[in-house]
C-alpha cells in the first residue's frame, strides 16, 4: 500500500501520518520469520501499509473486530448497508441511537457509517457500553468507495483477527515474531473525561502489563516496535529498548516531518540514531 492509501476506519492518533517516518525502523514484511502481530490494531494503518503475508491483528473494541471479520468476508454486502443510511443529522441519531441491525454485515455498516459520520472519528460509550459521539458531518462519508472496502478485504484475507486484551496476545508470540504496537497514549486531562478508547480506560497498570510482557517476549527472542507518548513514568518500565523522538509536523518536501511531538518509537533493537534507555 502506498502512505496515501485511504483507510476505512477513522481514528484519533492513528499511525498514517508517521508511516513514511517509522517505515525506516520497522523491519521488511519479508524479513519477518513469524508472524507480524499488531495488538492495538485500531485503524490498522502500519498493517495496511506494510501488509504481511501471515499476520494476527487484535483490539479490545468488539465492534471494530467484527467490521473488519464483515469486511473481510462480505465487502460489498457491507457497503451496501452502508449506502442505505440517510444523509442527516437526524439519521445519524436513529442509525447511532435506534437502528438494532440483525446480521454481522448490518452491525459492520452501522460501526462503519458511525465512525466516518461522528466527530472527530472518535470511539466513546457511555457507561452502558453505548456509543454515544455528537455528529460530525456527511464530509468524511463518501470520501472511501467499495473498491476500498475490496482492498481491505484482500489484505485481510489471511489474516487472523481477534477480540482481545493485548496481554495473551503478546504472551503467545515465539521467536521470530515481530510486535508492531500503539497503545493508547497516557491520557490527558480531557481524555480522562471523555474516556477516549472504548468504555475502559488505559491505566498505569495497564502500561505496566504491557512492558512486562514486552520484555518477557524480548527475552524469546521476539522483535517489537512501540510508539508511546515521551513520559518519564512509562519510559523508565522500558529499560534496556530503544528511544528515537518522533517528530511532528510536515516539513518542506513531502513526507518529511519537523519538530517534537512528545511521542517515542521504542523498539527492542538497535537502530539509527536510537538511543539506549
Ligand atoms: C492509538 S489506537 C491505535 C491506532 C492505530 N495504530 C491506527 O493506526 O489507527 C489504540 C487502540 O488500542 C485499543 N485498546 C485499548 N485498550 C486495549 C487493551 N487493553 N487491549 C487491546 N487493545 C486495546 C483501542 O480500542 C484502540 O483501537
Amino acid at each position: 500500500m502506498s502512505v496515501n492509501q485511504k483507510l476505512l476506519v477513522r481514528y484519533p492518533g492513528g499511525k498514517r501520518r508517521l508511516l513514511t517516518f517509522l517505515q525506516d525502523y520497522l523491519p521488511d514484511p519479508s524479513e519477518i520469520d513469524g508472524m507480524y502481530v499488531e495488538p492495538f490494531v485500531g485503524g490498522g494503518a502500519t498493517f495496511f501499509y506494510l501488509q504481511p503475508i501471515r499476520a494476527l491483528l487484535s483490539d479490545v473494541n468488539p465492534e471494530l473486530i467484527d467490521l473488519y471479520r464483515a469486511i473481510r468476508y462480505a465487502p460489498r454486502k457491507v457497503w451496501a448497508v452502508y449506502c442505505e443510511f440517510g444523509n442527516t443529522k437526524s439519521d445519524y441519531h436513529y442509525i447511532r441511537d435506534e437502528y438494532k441491525p440483525k446480521t454481522l454485515i448490518e452491525r459492520a455498516a452501522r460501526t462503519l457509517y458511525l465512525n466516518r459520520t461522528c466527530f472527530k472519528g472518535m470511539w466513546r460509550h457511555n457507561r452502558d457500553g453505548r456509543f454515544n459521539v455528537g455528529y460530525g458531518g456527511q464530509a468524511r462519508r463518501w470520501v472511501i468507495t467499495e473498491k476500498d472496502l475490496i482492498f481491505c478485504a484482500t489484505a485481510l484475507r489471511r489474516v487472523s483477527l481477534k477480540c482481545e486484551d493485548f496481554q495473551p496476545i503478546i504472551d503467545q508470540t515465539q521467536r521470530g515474531d515481530f510486535i508492531f504496537l500503539d497503545p493508547p497514549y497516557r491520557p490527558g486531562y480531557k481524555e480522562y473525561i471523555n474516556n477516549h478508547y472504548v468504555w475502559q480506560q488505559f491505566k498505569y497498570s495497564d502500561y505496566e502489563r504491557l512492558t512486562n510482557s514486552l520484555q518477557c517476549a524480548k527475552l524469546r527472542g521476539v522483535k517489537w516496535a512501540m510508539t508511546i507518548s515521551s513520559h518519564r513514568d512509562i519510559l523508565c518500565l522500558l529499560k534496556g529498548n530503544y528511544a528515537l523522538r518522533i517528530p511532528r509536523g510536515t516539513g518542506k518536501m513531502p513526507g518529511t516531518l519537523t519538530s517534537d511531538s512528545g511521542e517515542v518509537l521504542i523498539t527492542s533493537y538497535r537502530i539509527k540514531s536510537g538511543e539506549r534507555l
